[in-house]
């Protein structure tokens, strides 16, 4: 099958390969990258276990063409911890926002995303961004609150 050249830029570090245009980005990352942190939960579009930022926009990475992503700016969970983990990590363990661990990427990408745009976000603001995610363990109660202590982490670090 025809191939076509992609350049991507993941995690701050420039890629170029050349892939067929249905290759989807979640296949082109965990298989041609190898950053198998980006899941594949389902292949009907729902669980967001395979949530990565595009341009600074989470989007399902099962929906989207690695030829979508030519030019662009990927970041995945592999690119969000630099020294240790990331606060969103460390709330997600702080305050059991996991349980298998399998809708855990993505949900720290969603509330990466999240957190961008709202850094003080209400409850109910956290649980209507997480609504394209889904979790089969947790209740989503340690989620939230994770989200909530790595808002609040966040902001003391700004402010230092
Ligand atoms: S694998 Fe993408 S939404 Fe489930
Ligand atoms: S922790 Fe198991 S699916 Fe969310």
């Amino acid at each position: 099958m025809e191939r076509v050249p992609i350049q991507v830029r993941v995690n701050g570090v420039e890629y170029r390969h050349e892939v067929e245009p249905r290759t989807l980005l979640v296949h082109y990352l965990r298989e041609t990258l190898g950053l198998t942190g980006t899941h594949v939960g389902c292949d009907t579009s729902q669980c967001g276990a395979c949530t990565v930022l595009l341009d600074g926009k989470a989007v399902k990475s099962c929906t989207v063409f690695a030829v979508q992503a030519d030019g662009l700016e990927v970041l995945t969970v592999e690119g969000l911890s630099h020294n240790g983990l990331h606060p969103i990590q460390e709330g997600f363990r702080e305050k059991h926002g996991l349980q298998c661990g399998f809708c855990t990427p993505g949900m720290v990408m969603a509330a990466y995303a999240l957190l961008q745009e709202h850094p003080n976000p209400t409850e109910e603001e956290i649980r209507h961004y997480l609504e394209g995610n889904l979790c089969r363990c947790t209740g989503y109660q340690g989620i939230v609150e994770a989200i909530r202590w790595a808002a609040e982490r966040m902001a003391a670090q700004a402010a230092d």
